[in-house]
């Protein structure tokens, strides 16, 4: 980050770099890889400050460990650094958005943007599923037309950590669409697992609801992406999506549901499968899966069917390096694949999935976007709006067992 100070006997003005200080806010699991990602960014001059966590002993061992300060509160945090890393559930994102933003200072936010939760005193009784979507859509255009309008209204360089955007695959599909002017006619995506690691993630009051914005967010958030790109490259504006047609189930909750300990199935009221159709403005269409059912690994992926070409985009898993192993205790120390449930026969191998996942990249953008202070990140406010306004939109239209729901544009 620069700053200047005038020199008036010389009447110059000399700038002087300052080292950019981040502060991490929950000290989790996606808050460690943040960390070790920070440690590869090149050619920016800044440190990972310290760590605020609302259990405060996470905080303290998470600060240990890494050699960094610990603080009490987010409050107490943002008095300290020039930016914040947001990484806890979605319930809590608006919150240290809004603080950070109307503080003046950076932000680098976890995807989704924020999630739905109902008032503290309402906490006990709470289930999503049983809450009025149209409720819910009402509250978080709200909430996001708060976050929007603090982003904007402060200068605030945002940065949007949706990985899949970041991934070295969909930037070079994003280089593919500008340089040949490509009209993307429809595309396919899902993220899908057996379930997420995070013990908040089956509650729908921490995590905002279920597979749809867990996992869903991320081939929705890339789909709606490379709409944008397009959109720059053809008219000079992103092609933004108009309205969806959405699905949620919980899968294992079925009748009669054989549970063999291979999947989560502890869900308190969120769905574990989501499926969107969303059309943009342009009449094209993008279709999206998400779920919690998946063996095999991680499942991700976005196949683009354009005009001009078609392009199948591989995340995971990948066969960059496949390994026969006849027995799995020789391999019990060696690190395979996100997700993977068996290191026995034919195997996958996921290399620098920190690197492969896009987590490095989306952390070198957001930090060289705080130095330079003139370009913003190429995740920015905008994706995260429309992606969480489609994910709510979708949830209003699953209740209405499918119905297309028009979603409403943050920003104009
Ligand atoms: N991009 C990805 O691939 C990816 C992967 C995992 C998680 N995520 C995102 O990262 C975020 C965190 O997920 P996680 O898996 O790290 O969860 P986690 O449960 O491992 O960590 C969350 C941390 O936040 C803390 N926390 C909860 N509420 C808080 C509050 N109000 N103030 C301060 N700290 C609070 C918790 O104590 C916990 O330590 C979510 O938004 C999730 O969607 C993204």
């Amino acid at each position: 980050m620069l700053y200047y100070a005038a020199c008036k006997a010389a009447e110059t003005v000399v700038y002087l770099s300052r080292k950019i200080r981040i502060g991490i806010v929950g000290a989790g699991f996606i808050a460690a890889a943040h960390y070790d990602c920070a440690k590869t960014v090149y050619g920016s001059d800044f440190e990972i400050t310290g760590v605020t966590d609302i259990i405060s002993q996470k905080a303290a061992s998470f600060a240990a460990e890494r050699g960094i300060n610990h603080f009490g509160n987010f409050t107490e945090m943002l008095a300290k650094v020039d930016a914040v890393d947001i990484c806890t559930p979605p319930y809590a994102h608006a919150d240290n958005i809004l603080e950070a933003a109307n503080a003046g200072k950076g932000i680098m936010c976890e995807k989704p943007l924020l999630g739905y939760a109902p008032d503290k005193k309402d906490w006990d009784d709470f289930n999503g599923m049983e809450t009025s979507k149209e409720l819910m859509l009402d509250v978080i255009s709200k909430k996001t037309n708060a976050v929007y309008d603090a982003v904007k209204k402060n200068n605030t360089v945002f940065t949007y950590f949706e990985n899949f955007v970041y991934t070295p695959q969909v930037q070079k599909e994003a280089e593919i669409v500008k340089k040949t002017g490509a009209q993307i006619l429809r595309m396919t995506g899902e993220e899908a697992h057996k379930g997420n690691h995070a013990a908040y993630s089956n509650q729908w009051k921490f995590a905002g609801g279920g597979s749809l914005i867990s996992t869903g967010s991320h081939p929705l958030g890339a789909i709606i992406y490379l709409k944008r790109v397009e959109g720059m490259a053809r008219y000079g504006k992103p092609i933004r999506p108009e309205s969806v047609s959405a699905r949620i189930h919980t899968l294992t909750k079925c009748k009669g549901y054989d549970d063999k300990g291979f999947l989560r199935c502890d869900y308190h009221d969120v769905e574990d499968y989501g499926w969107a159709h969303v059309v943009f403005e342009d009449g094209t269409v993008g279709d999206i899966i998400a779920g919690a059912t998946v063996l095999g690994g991680i499942n991700d992926y976005v196949d683009v069917f354009a005009a001009n070409h078609r392009t199948r985009i591989n995340i995971n898993p990948v066969t960059l390096m496949e390994t026969y192993n006849p027995k799995g205790a020789q391999f019990d120390d060696i690190y395979i694949n996100c997700s993977i449930t068996t290191n026995e026969g034919w195997l996958k191998i996921g290399m620098d999935e920190n690197w492969l996942f896009g987590y490095k990249a989306e952390m070198q953008d957001a930090i060289e976007c705080l130095e330079d202070n003139k370009r913003q990140p190429i995740s920015g406010i905008e994706l995260a709006a429309d992606t969480i306004m489609a994910i709510y939109s979708g949830y209003l239209s699953s209740e209405r067992l499918g119905q297309e729901v028009k979603i409403e544009k943050i920003g104009g």
